[in-house]
């Protein structure tokens, strides 16, 4: 997949994934390094990110897995120390590491929505906070890509606490890339649409039948693959996508966007019968 890229196109990139271990950050770390980069990736398992980091070396690139739990603001200041302790200084950062549960929103406890709300959205400050600083102190450039959702947009039913964080997100990268943006550092975000990771289906997708409903939802009838946002998500921490900042790049098959038209139901129907109903209608 890398082959449609330059193959030195992040080297000289130290880049840290928050929730690297696994799923898309899994999928992305491998590319970052696989086009060049340092990777430094953490999450709260050690078993996830010792072995995206075996895999990573295995391939020829450079990766280290540090264990840090994104909640907790004291972890985070120790976790950038380490990571360029080890690497040298980190030049981008993607805020991956999510938490999500499907639940009826009368039913949240508080320690439920903390559990979202602190992962999702103080995490993801926390570390674009850090990062902000360094660069800053260093008149460094440098880039951060969140990974939000459609619905940050819409909202969501059953998903309350990860729609509000995530929308809490898209307002930080809109609000820093006009705050830093003069100081040379841009920040985009992707808002992918289903992408059939473990950690989200295992709690966000309860069987098969409402699995084929939501790829029915999809215009293009599938879900993402991690390669795929793996590659967008390059494309945004290169310097290819120089003057790109504050954007929220939607990656869904065009998902979102069909849930919207009100006559997008005819699309579930077959093509040729769509065309008589419409035949019919027409005005003698
Ligand atoms: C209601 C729940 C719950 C559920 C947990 N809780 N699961 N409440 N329904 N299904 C409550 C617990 O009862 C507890 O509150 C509190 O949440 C914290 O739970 P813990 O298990 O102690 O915490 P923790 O280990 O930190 O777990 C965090 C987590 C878990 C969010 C609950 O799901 C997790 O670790 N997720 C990380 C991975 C992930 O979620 N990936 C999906 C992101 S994908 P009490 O009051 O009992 O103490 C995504 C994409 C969306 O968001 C788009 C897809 C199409």
């Amino acid at each position: 997949m890398s082959d449609s890229f330059a193959p030195d196109l992040l080297a000289d990139q130290h880049i840290v994934v928050t929730g690297g271990g696994t799923g898309l950050g899994r999928a992305m770390a491998l590319r970052f390094a696989d086009l060049g980069a340092a990777v430094t990736i953490n999450g709260r398992r050690p078993d996830p990110l010792a072995e995206t980091v075996r895999d990573i070396e295995a391939a020829g690139g450079a990766a280290e897995g540090i264990q840090c739990n994104v909640r907790d603001y004291e972890a985070v200041q120790a976790f950038f120390e380490e990571a360029e302790d080890r690497q040298g200084p980190v030049t981008r950062l993607v805020n991956n590491a999510a938490a999500n549960f499907l639940a009826p929103t009368e039913d949240i406890s508080p320690n439920g929505f903390d559990a979202i709300v602190q992962t999702n959205l103080y995490g993801s400050f926390y570390c674009t906070q850090a990062c902000g600083q360094r660069w800053l102190e260093r008149d460094a450039e440098g880039v951060v890509l969140s990974i939000a959702t459609t619905y940050a947009e819409t909202g969501s039913a059953y998903v309350v606490p990860s729609a509000m964080s995530k929308a809490g997100i898209v307002a930080m990268t809109r609000s820093l890339a006009a705050e830093w943006g003069s100081e040379g550092i841009r920040l985009n975000a992707v808002a992918p649409g289903p992408f059939p990771t473990e950690g989200a289906w295992d709690r966000l997708v309860p069987d098969d039948d409402l699995e084929q409903k939501m790829r029915e939802r999809v215009p293009v009838r599938r879900f993402g693959e991690p390669e795929e946002l793996a590659t967008l998500a390059s494309f945004l921490l290169s310097d290819l996508s120089a003057f790109m900042n504050g954007e929220v790049v939607t990656f869904d098959g065009g998902e979102a966007l069909a849930a919207g038209g009100q006559f997008n139901t005819f699309t579930r129907m077959p093509r040729r019968q769509v065309k008589a109903l419409m035949e019919q209608m027409r005005p003698e």
